[in-house]
């Protein structure tokens, strides 16, 4: 590929993709060209901010060689969709889709093109959370056996589509689905069974705003997932904890991690936290095709299918296996861990 800055559009000009478009213009290599948003006003804003050109639809991609696509949950299917037929690397916000059989169309509109297709876990990217996904990858608390992911987080400008189950909705699909993503990445487990009691305790919705619930992991492993979206507001924050034979590791939103283990306990602190612009940086490479897609479809359809499990589990107060999807899904070439 040519050392010509690539133009991406932005698809949806909301919270998350206002994050995206900042990160991508302080990434080398790459440049917003387009905003896509049926809302003129926040498209345009957004556009004008970065010379680039406002779309209310992606209709015309022919100057365009990368999307990111932030849009609400019901309409990220189609997007994505629209976006590999027009044969663009994408950079597509979690949760894929609604169901597991939009987020297998997704993976095979982009696999079957040989695109690159990176799904959003952003918080991979941070700081503490690379730390310790390399320090329990170097053994340091030997095979894990239990996590404790718990993420409370104060309603801030959540968007009103939020609370609407026929839009995609709901804490556990909105936010709790990072931590999810979390307890495969950090321990290398999938999970196979969900168990949860959940739904919405704060808030007077159709959708969850609490899940408490726990999962069984491969190995014989356990994980416990606390997520609620409060009515007051909060910091978000989150605490991982990922327990092993041979030590612990701790890790707090932007605070840093402490460890335990048969040699003592450690911890340190982290400087900064620029997670949207390590993504972005590892989304342009992957679009360049000079590395692999960071976070990649067989993640992004691993942490649906758990959450989708933990919901079900809680709808229905039964025990549920977990999807593990399509054989030969399993394209773990995620480039996340060792090398952002
Ligand atoms: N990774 C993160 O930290 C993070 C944070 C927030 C949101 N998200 C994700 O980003 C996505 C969007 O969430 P949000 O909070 O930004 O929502 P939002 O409501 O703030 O923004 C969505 C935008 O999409 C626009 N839109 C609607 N239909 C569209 C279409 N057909 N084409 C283009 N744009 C369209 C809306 O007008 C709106 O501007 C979701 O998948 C969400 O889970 C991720």
């Amino acid at each position: 590929m040519s050392s010509a800055a690539l133009p991406i559009a932005i698809i949806g000009a909301g919270k998350a993709g206002r994050q995206h478009a900042a990160a991508l213009q302080g990434t080398a290599g790459c440049r917003v060209a387009v905003v896509v948003d049926p809302d003129e006003t926040a498209g345009r804003h957004l556009a004008d901010a970065y010379g680039a050109a406002w779309r209310s639809a992606l209709d015309d991609a022919s100057d365009l060689a990368a999307a990111v696509v932030a849009v609400p949950h019901h309409l990220l299917e189609g997007a994505a969709l629209r976006c590999a037929e027009a044969g663009l690397a994408t950079l597509l916000e979690k949760p894929m889709a609604l169901d597991l059989g939009g987020a297998d169309r997704v993976s095979d509109a982009f696999a079957s093109r040989g695109l690159p297709l990176q799904v959003g876990f952003v918080h991979r990217f941070r700081e503490e959370s690379r730390a310790a996904y390399a320090l329990i990858r170097e053994g340091r608390i030997g095979r894990p056996t239990f996590v404790s992911e718990v993420k409370p987080y104060g309603v801030q400008n959540t968007p009103a589509w939020v609370w609407r189950r026929e839009l995609g909705g709901g804490a556990l699909l909105y936010n709790g689905i990072h931590g999810l993503d979390r307890i495969r990445w950090l321990t290398g487990l999938e999970a196979l069974r969900a168990d949860a009691a959940g739904g919405a305790l704060t808030h007077d919705v159709d959708v969850d705003d609490t899940i408490a619930g726990h999962l069984r992991l491969g190995g014989g492993a356990l994980a416990q997932v606390l997520v609620q979206l409060s009515p007051f507001p909060m910091d978000g924050h989150w605490t991982t904890t990922v327990y092993g034979t041979e030590g612990a590791i701790e890790v707090r939103t932007g605070q840093g991690l402490r460890g335990w283990g048969y040699d003592g306990a450690f911890a340190f602190g982290v400087e900064r936290c620029d997670r949207f612009s390590a993504q972005a940086a590892a989304f342009v490479a992957a679009a360049r095709g000079s590395r692999p897609p960071a976070v990649t479809a067989h993640d992004g359809r691993a942490a649906l299918a758990i959450a989708l499990g933990l919901l079900e589990s809680a709808e229905h107060a039964v025990s549920v296996a977990i999807d593990a999807g399509p054989a030969g899904s399993d394209d773990r070439t995620s480039s996340t861990g060792g090398t952002t």
